[in-house]
């Protein structure tokens, strides 16, 4: 299962995420915010991380007006390798490298068809496995 959430500046391109994900058959859950609202994007990424942590999901989605704040809080866990991407190449190389987990967009950054890219370049990418990738991950924790 891909836990997704996001605050209010990311609501519409995760409502547009989440069509994708429905119309590729992709189990997904939604962890809010459900419409666009102002609130605060660490309690989306709370969430998500919560999903992943406890084994409830796989990976997670993140969306905020950046990607970066909602990374930032993301990342407090040391669980949790949350990664902002703006293209389909960072997507790719932060599953092969870093093996993230979380990928964090940026609703104000990206658009509609660049983020369904990025989407599908995270979910469609294994970790490499490559000794190096596995020292540096474990490293980090
Ligand atoms: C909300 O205005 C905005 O600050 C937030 O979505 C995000 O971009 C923070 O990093």
């Amino acid at each position: 299962m891909i836990a997704i959430g996001s605050d209010h500046a990311g609501f519409a391109l995760k409502q547009a995420i989440m069509a994708h994900l429905k119309e590729l058959g992709i189990d997904f859950k939604d962890y809010g915010t459900y419409d666009d609202k102002s609130c605060d994007y660490p309690d989306y990424a709370e969430a998500v991380c919560k999903a992943i942590i406890e084994g409830d999901a796989e990976k997670g989605i993140l969306v905020c007006g950046t990607g970066i704040g909602i990374s930032i809080a993301a990342n407090r866990h040391r669980e949790i390798r949350a990664a902002v991407c703006t293209d389909e190449f960072t997507a790719r190389a932060t599953r092969e490298h870093n093996d993230a987990n979380v990928i964090c967009l940026g609703g104000r950054v990206v658009g509609e068809g660049v983020a369904l890219g990025i989407i599908d370049a995270f979910l469609n990418t294994e970790f490499s496995n490559g000794a190096n990738h596995v020292r540096r991950i474990a490293k980090l924790s």
